[in-house]
C-alpha cells in the first residue's frame, strides 16, 4: 500500500498547515430497475487510498505545530445480511490496517466527524465543481453552533482536482507498470482481432471482431474495457465517435479498432486500422502509410523539454504534404496549414493525456502565462499518439479515397531519453498487418 500512503504524504505537503482535504469515492449507479452498472471508484480517490469500495470519503489533516498530519477513511461497516448477498466489505477497522490510514470510521460519522476536524482548521480542501455544498452546509453549521466556546469553521475553501490533478499526470513507477501491462493486454487484443479478421474475411460483423477484444481483455484480468470500443468498418471508420458495432463488413473494407481496456484502474488506448479481407489496397495503402509516417513524426516530436503540442504540429505538417501530394488538398503546404484546411480529413487533435482516466487530469498548457503557452514535456507524462485520416465522399476529393478512415493510436510515457512505447505489441505496418492476417 506504500505507493498511496506515499501519495496521501505528498498531497498533505502541499496544503496550508491545520487544513482539512475531503475527497469523496464515486456513488454507485442504477441502470434500470434493481440493476446496477459494475462499480467503478472515482479515479482521484483511489490513487490516493487504494481503496474501491463505494460509499467512501477519504479526509486528509494536515500538521500544525504538534499535531501531526492524519489520514482518514469513512467506508461502510461491515453487514453480514449485505455481505451475504452482495460480497466482503472490509469494514473500518480492517481497511485502516489494510490500507495504512491512521483511523478510520463508519460512513454514517462523517458528518458527526467533519464537525470536529473541520473545528478551527485552516482551510477546507474539496472538489469544488463535483456538489457537495449541502454537505458542506451542514459541516460548517455543525462548527458554527460551537462558537460561543471559541470554535472558527475554516474562512477558505479551496478546489482540490488542481493539486491532485498535477500530481496524477506523472506516472509513478507503480503506475508505469500497471500501464504497461494493460497496453500490452489491450495490444494482444487487437492482434486477436487482426487474427479473427484474417481467417473469418469480409462478411465478419463488427460486433464478432469486439466480441474477440473483450474476450481478450477479460481473460488476462483486466476489470473493464477502458471507453466503449469502436469497431468501425468501410464508412463507419470516418464516424469518429461510432460505437454501433453491428454492421456486416464487405470485402475491401478497412476495419478501424479503437479499443483499450482498463486494468486495475489504468487506461490502454489503441487503434489499429487494418483491410478485413487481409490485403491493404493501393489507394488504402498510400494514406495508411501517410498516417503512420505521421505518427512517426509526432513520436520524434516527444521528448523533455518539447512542447506538447509539438508532436501535433508535426503530425499535421506531414498529413497536409500528403493531403496535396494525393490531391485530396490543393494550393501550397502554407496555405494549407494557416487556413487549417487539413480539417477536412484530419479535425482531432494528435493526443491526450492518458492514465487513469483515458482522457486523463492534467493542465495541457500554462494557465499562469497570460498567452497560456503549451507546456512542456517532463518525464513520467503519458500520452496517446494518434494521427488519422478521414475521408468522406466530397466533391474535388478522388473517389478511390472515398470512405477511407485510417487513425493509427499508441500510448507513451515520456522518459529521460524520449519515451517509452507501451503498446508496441499491436501490428503495425502494413507488412506486419498483412503477415498475421494470412
Ligand atoms: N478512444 C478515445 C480516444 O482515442 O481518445
Ligand atoms: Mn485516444
Ligand atoms: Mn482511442
Amino acid at each position: 500500500m506504500k505507493p498511496y500512503a506515499d501519495r496521501r504524504a505528498r498531497l498533505l505537503a502541499q496544503m496550508e498547515a491545520g487544513s482539512v482535504a475531503v475527497i469523496g469515492t464515486a456513488p454507485e449507479a442504477t441502470r434500470n430497475a434493481d440493476t446496477e452498472y459494475p462499480y467503478r471508484h472515482d479515479s482521484s480517490f483511489y490513487y490516493l487510498s487504494g481503496f474501491s469500495e463505494p460509499e467512501s470519503v477519504l479526509v486528509l489533516v494536515a500538521p500544525r505545530g504538534d499535531a501531526a498530519a492524519q489520514s482518514i477513511l469513512f467506508c461502510r461497516e461491515k453487514h453480514l445480511q449485505s455481505e451475504i448477498w452482495d460480497g466482503y466489505r472490509y469494514g473500518p477497522d480492517a481497511a485502516r490496517e489494510a490500507f495504512g490510514f491512521d483511523s478510520a470510521f463508519p460512513i454514517d460519522a462523517l458528518d458527526e466527524h467533519m464537525v470536529r476536524l473541520l473545528s478551527n482548521a485552516g482551510a477546507l480542501y474539496a472538489p469544488l465543481a463535483r456538489g457537495g455544498e449541502q454537505q458542506q452546509r451542514r459541516w460548517f453549521d455543525g462548527v458554527r453552533r460551537l462558537a460561543r466556546s471559541g470554535t472558527s469553521a475554516p474562512p477558505v475553501l479551496r478546489d482540490l482536482p488542481p493539486l491532485v490533478d498535477e500530481m496524477r499526470l506523472f506516472k509513478d513507477q507503480h503506475e508505469s507498470a500497471i500501464m504497461l501491462r494493460a497496453g500490452e493486454i489491450s495490444a494482444g487484443a487487437h492482434a486477436r482481432a487482426m487474427r479473427f479478421a484474417g481467417s473469418h474475411g469480409a462478411g465478419t460483423v463488427e460486433y464478432e471482431l469486439e466480441a474477440e477484444l473483450l474476450h481478450e481483455f477479460r481473460r488476462h484480468g483486466a476489470q473493464f474495457p477502458a471507453y466503449t470500443p469502436i469497431v468501425a468498418s468501410g464508412p463507419n471508420a470516418c464516424v469518429l465517435h461510432y460505437n454501433a458495432n453491428n454492421r456486416r463488413t464487405r470485402d475491401g473494407d478497412l476495419v478501424l479498432i479503437d479499443a483499450g481496456c482498463e486494468l486495475d484502474g489504468y487506461a490502454a488506448d489503441i487503434t489499429r486500422t487494418f483491410p478485413v479481407n487481409g490485403r491493404f489496397s493501393p489507394a488504402q495503402r498510400e494514406l495508411y502509410e501517410l498516417v503512420l509516417a505521421a505518427q512517426q513524426a509526432a513520436f520524434d516530436a516527444i521528448k523533455p523539454g518539447r512542447k506538447y503540442h509539438d508532436a501535433h504540429d508535426a503530425a499535421v505538417q506531414v498529413l497536409a504534404q500528403g493531403m496535396l501530394d494525393f490531391g485530396l488538398l490543393h494550393g501550397t503546404l502554407d496555405e494549407v496549414l494557416a487556413e487549417k484546411k487539413y480539417t477536412q480529413f484530419y479535425m482531432h487533435g494528435t493526443g491526450h493525456w492518458i492514465g487513469m482516466d483515458v482522457h486523463d487530469v492534467g493542465l495541457y498548457r500554462d494557465v499562469a502565462r497570460e498567452d497560456k503557452p503549451s507546456r512542456l514535456l517532463q518525464a513520467g507524462m503519458a500520452m496517446t499518439v494518434e494521427p488519422g485520416i478521414y475521408v468522406r465522399p466530397a466533391e474535388g476529393v478522388p473517389e478511390k479515397y472515398w470512405n477511407i478512415g485510417i487513425r493509427i493510436e499508441d500510448d507513451v510515457i515520456v522518459r529521460d531519453n524520449g519515451f517509452q512505447l507501451l503498446t508496441g505489441g499491436a501490428p503495425k505496418t502494413v507488412a506486419e498487418i498483412e503477415a498475421l492476417m494470412k
